[in-house]
C-alpha cells in the first residue's frame, strides 16, 4: 500500500531549547488509513505536525506527502492537505461564513464553490444555523467543528488534526467522530493526534506513540493490545512504553 506521509529521521531543536522537540523521528502513514499520533505532553506530535504543512523549518531528516517534499514543495502539499490546528485557526470577530470565505479565497477557491462546500460541511457538522454568527460567540465544541470546516472547503485528500475534540462535550466529540470515519471511507487519508486512548482506539486503523521526539512502537490498536504483556486496552500500551511520569 502507497504512503501518503513520508517521515524519515526529522531532528528539531528550537532555539534556546536545551533538547530536541524532535529526535530522529521516522514514521509512514499508509494511504486511506486513519493514523493515530499518540504521545505525553511535549512528546513532538505538534512540532511534526507543522514541519509536515511547512510551518516549521526541520533541522535535519526529510518529511514528504505524496511524494512533495514538506520543505520545498509547500504549495503542492497546501493543494492536497487540510489542517486542522491544536489552537482554533478563526477569527473570532467574524461569522463562520466570513472565515469560510476568508480561508477559501486564500486556497484560491471562487466564492461558488466556496457556498456550496460551506453549506454542506455546516449542515453535516450541525452548524447551519449558526453560521452567521460571530465565532468568538460560538461554544468550544462548535469553534472546534467550524475550525474542521475552514480547513477542508478545498476537498483535501489528506487531512491533518492536532487535538480536534480537545475540551468538546460527548455530543460534539461523536459528531466529530462520525464526520471523520465518513471523511475517511470517501478515500481520504487521516493523521491526528489526541490524548484521548478510547477515541484513538474508536478510529484508528494504526496508533503511532512517539514520546521526546523519537518513535516508540506502532501497529493497530487491536494488534499492539495482544501483543503487549498485561494489556486490556490502548491505554495500557501507551502507559507500558511511555511510563508514568508526568511530563512538566
Ligand atoms: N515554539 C517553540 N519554542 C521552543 N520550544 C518549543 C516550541 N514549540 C514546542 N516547543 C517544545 O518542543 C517540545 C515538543 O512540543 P510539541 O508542542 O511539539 O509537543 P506535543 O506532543 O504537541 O505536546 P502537547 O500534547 O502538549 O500538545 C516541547 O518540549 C515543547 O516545550
Ligand atoms: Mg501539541
Amino acid at each position: 500500500m502507497p504512503f501518503a506521509i513520508e517521515i524519515n529521521k526529522l531532528h528539531k531543536q528550537y532555539k534556546g531549547s536545551w533538547s530536541p522537540a524532535l529526535d530522529g523521528l521516522s514514521l509512514n502513514v499508509k494511504e486511506n488509513h486513519v493514523v493515530g499520533l499518540l504521545g505525553p505532553n511535549g512528546a513532538g506530535k505538534t512540532t511534526c505536525i507543522n514541519i509536515l504543512c511547512g510551518l516549521v523549518e526541520p533541522g535535519e531528516g526529510q518529511a514528504t506527502i505524496f511524494g512533495k517534499d514538506c520543505v520545498k514543495d509547500t504549495l503542492a502539499i497546501r493543494r492536497m492537505t487540510g489542517v486542522v490546528p491544536q489552537q482554533i485557526a478563526l477569527f473570532y470577530n467574524l461569522t463562520a461564513w466570513e472565515n469560510f470565505y476568508y480561508t477559501g479565497r486564500l486556497y484560491g477557491l471562487a466564492d461558488k464553490t466556496i457556498k456550496e462546500k460551506g453549506q454542506n460541511l455546516l449542515e453535516r457538522l450541525g452548524l447551519d444555523k449558526h453560521a452567521d454568527k460571530r465565532v468568538g460567540r460560538y461554544s468550544g465544541g462548535m469553534k472546534r467543528r467550524a475550525n474542521i470546516i475552514a480547513s477542508l472547503l478545498h476537498e483535501p485528500q489528506l487531512l491533518i488534526l492536532d487535538e480536534p475534540t480537545a475540551g468538546v462535550d460527548v455530543q460534539s466529540r461523536a459528531m466529530i467522530l462520525n464526520f471523520l470515519k465518513e471523511y475517511h471511507s470517501k478515500g481520504n487519508t487521516i493523521l491526528y493526534t489526541s490524548h484521548l486512548m478510547e477515541e484513538a482506539e474508536q478510529i484508528c486503523d494504526e496508533v503511532v506513540i512517539i514520546d521526546e521526539g523519537k518513535f516508540v512502537i506502532s501497529g493497530s490498536p487491536k494488534e499492539l493490545v495482544a501483543n503487549t504483556a498485561d494489556c486490556k486496552r490502548l491505554e495500557d500500551v501507551f502507559l507500558h512504553y511511555t511510563g508514568h511520569s508526568v511530563r512538566d
